[in-house]
Parts: structure tokens; C-alpha cells; sequence
């Protein structure tokens, strides 16, 4: 079943209406609707500089929220603080400085884990250890001693620490190699199907459409587009503009 069927009628997760949001006084967002469902893995995609960061921070609390609704599980949790959306099962991946180099992987884990209680805290490592088996021989060792796809898989555990129900990655293959790109989707993948719910902003727009199922195209702080994933790839148009060159 592919969730394009399916999204009308499953259970919404974050329904987001009519959204503004900025850096203080300069408004970056222009009335943003998305939408993304239990179990959704939803791509945004659009041109450098088109608001999907913005997006991102704003929904997690890191940037001014002008107006607007957004909706996390039934709840109105417009301008919430970041920390009260943590404590829903919300987590965030920024796009840059997501681990502290000078820390051990260890110590960046335990830091995605701040206000957990010491067993919470050994589970929530153990987890991401799990998922990023890479990570665990390296356990030790600073971060500023790890790969830049080691650095991605990192900065992805200290977000899974928190045990979250609903991911927000923010570009989490920008500037890797392939071998990296497939290892962090292929783990995205594997969260999925724990049944993880995923809103992924992405530069290489065809590897994370080819496993979404939905996207929606951002340009100048607007939504320009949404529709199945298959129906993005599919469409000439936008690939030609929006999906950079075929592989
Ligand atoms: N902290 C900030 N203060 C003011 N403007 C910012 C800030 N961060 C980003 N911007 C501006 O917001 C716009 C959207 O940026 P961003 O959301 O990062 O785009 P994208 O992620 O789509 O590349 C850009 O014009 C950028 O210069
Ligand atoms: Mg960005």
C-alpha cells in the first residue's frame, strides 16, 4: 500500500495550517500547509534558500512563529518551547554543527539525553548503537575523529536518545559520499519499519523521494507543490527544475 492512498485517511501526526515564521522581524515562511501522517515518511524539497530549514526550526521552536497552526497529536502546540516538544516525542536533526567535535560519541549521545534518568539513558544509547552499529567501536573516540557520514549517523542517534516517535532531519546526506548516503537512508529506512514517522528535508531530492511517500516542494518561503512521491519523480516538469540531474 503505498501512503498516497492511505494518507487521506490515516491519523495525522503534525497538521500544519496557514504557518508563518522568521528570525525575528524578517518573516521568512508565507502561510506553509503540510501535513504528514502516522508512519508517513514526507520529503520537502526546493531550491537553496527557499525556507525549508526555516520550516524545520520554526516547527521545533528555534524560530520566531509569526502565525499559524500547528498540530502534534490532537494538541495545538503552535510556538511551543522546544523543550515541551521533546518531551511529545519530537526530535530535530539540524542540517549544520549537530555534534560537538571536542565530546566523545559517548558523551554526544549522553547529551542527546540530558533530563533522562540513568536507565533511560543506557537504553537510549544502547538503541542508537543498534541502529548505527558503526558507532559502537567508536564509542570513545571524540567526534571530531569520525567521518562526515559517522558525524550524520551520530548527530541522528543523539536525536533517537529521547526514544521520539517523530523525526525532523534536516539534509542528513548533504555533502556525504553514495556509500554514506545509502547507509543513512538504509537506517532511516529501518526506523520506518519500527515505526518511526518521518519529515525529511532533502538537497538529493530522487534518493529520498524513491522511499517517500509524499513530498512537497517549497520556493520562496511558499508551497509550490505536494503530491505522491511517484508522482513528483514522475512529473517532467518538475524534474527538470526541482530533482537536479537523473543518476
Ligand atoms: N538566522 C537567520 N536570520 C535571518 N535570516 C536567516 C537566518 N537563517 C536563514 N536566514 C534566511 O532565511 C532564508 C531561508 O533560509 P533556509 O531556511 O536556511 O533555506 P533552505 O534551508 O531552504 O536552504 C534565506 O534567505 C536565509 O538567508
Ligand atoms: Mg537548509
Amino acid at each position: 500500500m503505498t501512503s498516497a492512498t492511505a494518507s487521506t485517511d490515516m491519523k495525522p501526526v503534525l497538521e500544519v495550517k496557514g504557518l508563518e515564521g522568521g528570525y525575528g522581524s524578517v518573516q521568512i515562511l508565507n502561510s506553509i500547509d503540510l501535513r504528514v501522517n502516522q508512519g508517513e515518511f514526507v520529503t520537502i524539497i526546493g531550491p537553496n534558500g527557499c525556507g525549508k530549514s526555516t520550516f524545520l526550526k520554526t516547527l521545533f521552536g528555534l524560530a520566531t512563529h509569526y502565525r499559524g497552526t500547528v498540530v502534534h497529536n490532537d494538541t495545538d502546540v503552535s510556538g511551543w518551547r522546544t523543550d515541551r516538544l521533546v518531551a511529545r516525542g519530537i526530535a530535530y536533526v539540524p542540517q549544520v554543527d549537530n555534534v560537538f567535535p571536542s565530546l566523545t560519541v559517548r558523551e554526544n549521545m549522553q547529551m542527546g539525553g540530558i533530563r533522562l534518568s540513568p536507565g533511560k539513558l543506557t537504553d537510549g544509547i544502547g538503541r542508537a548503537c543498534w541502529t548505527f552499529p558503526d558507532l559502537e567501536p567508536r564509542i570513545s573516540d571524540l567526534a571530531a575523529s569520525l567521518s562526515g557520514g559517522e558525524r550524520q549517523m551520530l548527530a541522528i542517534s543523539r536525536a533517537l536518545i529521547s526514544n521520539p516517535s517523530f523525526l525532523l532531519l534536516d539534509e542528513p546526506t548533504a555533502a556525504l559520499s553514495p556509500k554514506y548516503q545509502q547507509q543513512i537512508m538504509g537506517c532511516i529506512d529501518s526506523l520506518r519499519s519500527q515505526g518511526m514517522t518521518v519529515l525529511l528535508v532533502e538537497q538529493n531530492a530522487r534518493l529520498s523521494l524513491a522511499r517517500s511517500d509524499r513530498g512537497y516542494i517549497f520556493s520562496d518561503g511558499k508551497v509550490v507543490h505536494t503530491g505522491s512521491a511517484d508522482s513528483i519523480l514522475d512529473d517532467p516538469d518538475i524534474g527538470t527544475y526541482f530533482l537536479g540531474s537523473q543518476e
